[in-house]
């Protein structure tokens, strides 16, 4: 379990469009990414059935990772019901994010009650579009939340400007969202050759040099790959691991990346 400040730096799941409903499937990537060493899996009630078909591929081995789920509705009393579910599938939420801000200063105080009696680890707050930014800052800035997750990969680095560095300030632990541009950054692959200098810090894929790219900002402490594929599962967590990569790795993966 992870209970110091910061989450990382470490490989993650993401659940968004994976599962379908799945469980089989489920079942087979969860116990692939954790088999590889990946120890937090993020999830929301957005998601259909990815909360409930993680919780049931976690049984067994909910131990050995954390879950970073969310609260998605503008309404309190669906609000609790979200949270009474999760509490029902997964025993304890150890991060507890607000997704896309929906009602977030609605949901505070009855959600860090929750905090209080241990119900839930940790506060977050989510959003993915570069709009809502501003508020999403204000709402790190309140100092209610511990968590914050965000866009990141090479070709979108607009959380750069205001988001990491005011993270980094208020000591929120940071967790990337789309790390490979839901799979638009995969669609063309460098060569063998063009990865080579990469080579020395463990990256054998083009997914793994895009989620260490990530990963080696210090100010990010989980990114959190969605797959479908117990495979992909496995080879992402191995870029979980260091040596991380210097100003000059990175500008070469941005340069590949066609940043
Ligand atoms: N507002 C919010 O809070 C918000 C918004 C967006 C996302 N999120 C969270 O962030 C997670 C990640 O974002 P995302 O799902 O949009 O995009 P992503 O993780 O950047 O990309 C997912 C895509 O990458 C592919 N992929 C993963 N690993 C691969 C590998 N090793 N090799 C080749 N392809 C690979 C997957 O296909 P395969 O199935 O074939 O592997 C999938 O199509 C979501 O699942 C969700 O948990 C949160």
């Amino acid at each position: 379990m992870l209970e110091e400040r910061r989450l990382g730096p470490v490989v993650g799941l993401g659940t968004w469009n994976t599962f379908s409903g799945n469980e089989r499937l489920a079942a087979e990537v969860v116990g692939a990414a954790l088999d590889a060493g990946i120890r937090l899996a993020d999830s929301s009630p957005m998601y259909g059935p990815a909360e409930s078909s993680l919780a049931r591929a976690l049984a067994g081995r909910r131990g050995e990772a954390s879950v970073a789920t969310k609260i998605w509705t503008a309404s309190g009393v669906e609000g609790r019901a979200q949270l009474a579910r999760q509490l029902a599938w997964f025993g304890r939420v150890e991060v507890e994010q607000v997704h896309n801000l929906v009602a977030w200063r609605e949901h505070l105080p009855w959600l860090e009650e929750e905090r209080e009696a241990g119900r839930i680890g940790r506060l977050g707050v989510t959003h993915y579009a570069a709009p809502a930014f501003d508020e999403l800052a204000t709402a790190m800035r309140s100092g209610r939340f511990e968590t914050v997750q965000l866009p990141l990969n090479p070709r979108d680095r607009r959380s750069e400007e205001l988001l990491l560095p005011l993270a980094e300030e208020l000591g929120l632990a940071v967790i990337v969202m789309r790390p490979l541009g839901e799979g638009e950054l995969l669609r063309r692959r460098p060569t063998a050759g063009q990865l080579e200098p990469l080579r020395r810090f463990g990256i054998e894929s083009w997914a793994q040099a895009l989620l260490k790219w990530a990963l080696s900002d210090p100010r990010v402490d989980v990114v959190i790959p969605a797959t479908s594929s117990p495979e992909h599962a496995r080879a992402n967590a191995g870029a979980g691991r260091p040596p991380w990569l210097g100003p000059e790795e990175r500008a070469l993966v941005e340069r590949l990346a066609g940043a």
